[in-house]
């Protein structure tokens, strides 16, 4: 059986939605308790997928984790930390993109890591080989095998100079989680500096380490040979709170989203206000509106941060099939981020594709092969569809096209939307949303 979500469009999305911690936050401060000496407590921590996946990870590896079921706060206890079955780890493949970041505090809590073949959404080809070679550089030995890599490190590990030759944000994690107790200095140079790493640097901190990030994109890591536990309240999920922002526009709806911080969404928030979006920001969330009348089509690129956020590109492009003009938007962090926009066009909107660089920002993509700039010309009324969840962000993409179009979509595919959008079908009907959730056999 598999759920199939009925959206009948049209209706404007309005009241409250409340956003918790980070998806790309939480997950990962999880795994820095492994290198605690004793246990952890993780507040602000959302229902979504790869909570469930790096628990199930944790656990196998001997970490009791246990949930609070009122708040969901999780305490995390790695003093029996071991070896796990490597079938039983196995079982977790191509289930998340997180299990790398498991390499380093395995490796300082038991001396070696089998990490199994790694999911997340297909967006590009995802490739791992920043993560490999930072290990190489901590004096880890990474052998390939069938079904996924092991890790060992015959010396420890040790600090090391290291340059990233992308800003990537899992490679800093992978440094910052690998150093924080290998012995010596770690210099990391063009490391990414996204809020969810600067909360991960706080949760690290809480725990006994020693690192200081500098304006150049400079991390540097004083190897500790022991951490303690910490208890830490998540930074919220900008990349939720810009979702339903981009989703009462493209409604001309009113969503207050409770939990969404001005903060770490500055350049969201320009672009937001640019397109023609009304906000109120308030101390504890901030409301999204739309204000009546046309809204303005704009030229963007995505960024690491602290740029236009590839995470927000998506949602937002919706909303520009709805501005009255021409837009373009220039992806420059994946190299195949627009496949989404199939199903827009089948939707009704005007959107070309592009291999060139329509923008000024220096990107990796452009000589090659990948459509990775967008031209999207509006106006254009959307209708009703039938869609399969191509990935997380296309698919709440997707999902707020058909709340926005005439008639009615049959959405497949929705189990991947909840991997980080937390009851996300509840969220809607508090909004407003005229859906129906029901299963069907595959066919
Ligand atoms: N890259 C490599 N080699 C590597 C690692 C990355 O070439 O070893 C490339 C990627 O292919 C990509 C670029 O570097 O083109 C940036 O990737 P990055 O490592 O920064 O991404 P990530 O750590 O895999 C996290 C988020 C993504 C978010 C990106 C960028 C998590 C779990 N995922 O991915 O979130 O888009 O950073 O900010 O933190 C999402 O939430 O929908 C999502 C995809």
């Amino acid at each position: 059986m598999s759920s199939v979500l009925t959206v009948r469009g049209g209706v404007p999305l309005s009241g409250r939605v409340k956003v918790r911690g980070a998806k790309n936050l939480v997950p990962k401060a999880m795994v820095a308790a492994l290198l605690g000496n004793s246990a952890s407590l993780l507040r602000n921590v959302p229902a979504i997928k790869d909570v469930d996946v790096v628990t199930s990870l944790l656990q196998l590896h001997g970490v009791r984790v246990d949930q609070d079921p009122v708040s969901g706060d999780l305490t995390l206890d790695p003093t029996g930390v071991t070896t796990a079955s490597t079938a039983l780890i196995e079982t977790h493949a191509g289930d998340s993109r997180i299990p790398i970041l498991l390499c380093g505090p395995l490796i300082h809590a038991i001396g070696e890591a089998f990490i199994p073949d790694l999911g997340g959404c297909r967006i590009g080809d995802r490739p791992i080989d920043y993560h490999l070679d930072v290990l190489r550089k901590f004096g880890a030995v990474v052998e390939k095998l069938d079904t996924g890599i092991r890790i060992t490190a015959p010396h420890g590990l040790h600090g090391a100079k290291i340059s990233l030759p992308y800003p990537s944000v899992g490679a800093t994690e992978q440094v910052l989680l690998s150093a924080t107790r290998a012995e010596g200095i770690t210099e990391l140079t063009g490391a990414a500096t996204e809020p969810e790493i600067v909360d991960l640097i706080a949760v690290l901190q809480k725990m006994g380490a020693l690192i200081s990030v500098q304006t150049d994109r400079t991390i540097r890591i004083e190897g500790v040979p022991q951490l303690g536990g910490f208890v830490h309240r998540a930074l919220s999920d900008r990349n939720e709170a810009a979702s339903w922002a981009s989703a009462a526009l493209v409604t001309r709806g009113d969503i207050y989203v409770d939990g969404a911080t001005q903060r770490d969404m500055m350049a969201f928030l320009n672009i937001f206000r640019k397109i023609g979006g009304g906000m109120d920001i308030e101390d504890d969330g901030i409301r999204f509106y739309h204000p009546g009348g046309p809204l303005s089509p704009l030229v963007l690129e995505t960024a690491v941060h602290p740029g236009f956020m590839t995470d927000w590109q998506q949602p937002l492009v919706v909303a520009l099939t709805q501005a009255d003009g021409v837009s373009i938007v220039h992806e420059t962090v994946y190299e195949n981020r627009f496949g989404f926009t199939d199903a827009l066009v089948r939707m009704g909107s005007n959107i070309q594709l592009h291999r060139e660089c329509l923008g000024s920002i220096p990107c990796r993509f452009g000589q090659r092969n990948f459509q990775h700039s967008a031209v999207i010309s509006g106006a254009t009324p959307l209708r009703g569809a039938q869609i399969d969840v191509p990935d997380l962000r296309g698919g709440f993409s997707h999902l707020i096209a058909a709340l926005a179009a005439s008639g009615t979509s049959r959405v497949t595919g929705i189990d991947v939307i909840k991997r980080g959008y937390e009851h996300f079908i509840d969220k809607l009907e508090g909004l407003g949303a005229d859906i129906d959730l029901h299963a069907e056999r595959a066919r």
